[in-house]
């Protein structure tokens, strides 16, 4: 098997797959930090002003939505009902969709951030004159961000994973490139495996980094 592995370059299909499966991943976390960052500012103010009610609700209904259907779900919908009548680029529709779940659960996340931060920190920031965007730009949203990064990473690393099921909507990413190799050698276990490495490693680089901005934002703490 190794040999005809080297051999042929069904390998490849591994290394094209795992290329889509990092383009999505990078735009579905943008579209999602977006997403969460948003729905979770609107979702934590609204308990203190009593503003954005229309919004609250909306948001309420989004996370219940998404939260609870599966993601399998969400992308099939997004690729047949949304996009289902134009042609569009299936990385658009794998990001949206799963940008969108992901604003979900960052959404959540970043609300309990923010929710650990004290009150008076917010009260401090207002008595000084900044407004509300300012108190939660400036004050807020840096120290809870702070907070939330665990807990983030968690999420970019669920979504990494997340992103094996745009087989469904027939893009190639890494683990269909595996399931390609298998239809070919009828071996299932080493093309799984293979991706599974790999995975791995894009984990750990990834960690890597996170833990290096992590202890970065620690330091300037003090
Ligand atoms: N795979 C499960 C689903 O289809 C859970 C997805 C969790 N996603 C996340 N971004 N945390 O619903």
């Amino acid at each position: 098997f190794y040999i005809n592995f080297i051999k042929d370059d069904r390998y490849t299909w591994l290394l094209d797959g795992l290329k889509n499966t990092m383009i999505i991943t990078v735009f579905a976390l943008l579209i999602g930090i977006c997403i969460g960052f948003l729905v979770a500012i609107i979702r934590s103010s609204h308990d203190k002003s009593g503003n954005f009610k229309i919004a609250n609700s909306i948001c309420r209904v989004y996370l219940t939505v998404i939260r609870g259907t599966p993601t399998v779900i969400q992308l099939l919908i997004m690729n047949f009902v949304v996009f289902g009548s134009v042609s569009v680029n299936e990385i658009l529709v794998g990001s949206l969709a799963f940008g969108i779940n992901s604003g979900a659960y960052v959404a959540e996340i970043v609300r309990s951030g923010i929710m650990s931060i004290d009150q008076g920190q917010t009260e401090a920031g207002r008595s000084l004159g900044l407004n509300f965007t300012q108190t939660m730009r400036l004050i807020i949203i840096p120290q809870a961000f702070k907070n939330v990064l665990p807990a983030l990473v968690n999420e970019f690393i669920v979504l990494i994973k997340e992103t094996s099921i745009i087989g469904y909507i027939g893009m190639m990413d890494l683990t269909k490139g595996a399931m390609l190799i298998q239809s070919r050698t009828y071996n299932a276990f080493m093309p799984l495996l293979a991706a599974a490495a790999i995975y791995l490693i894009v984990v750990m680089v990834l960690t890597f980094f996170m833990n290096k901005l992590e202890r970065r934002l620690r330091t300037s703490e003090r």
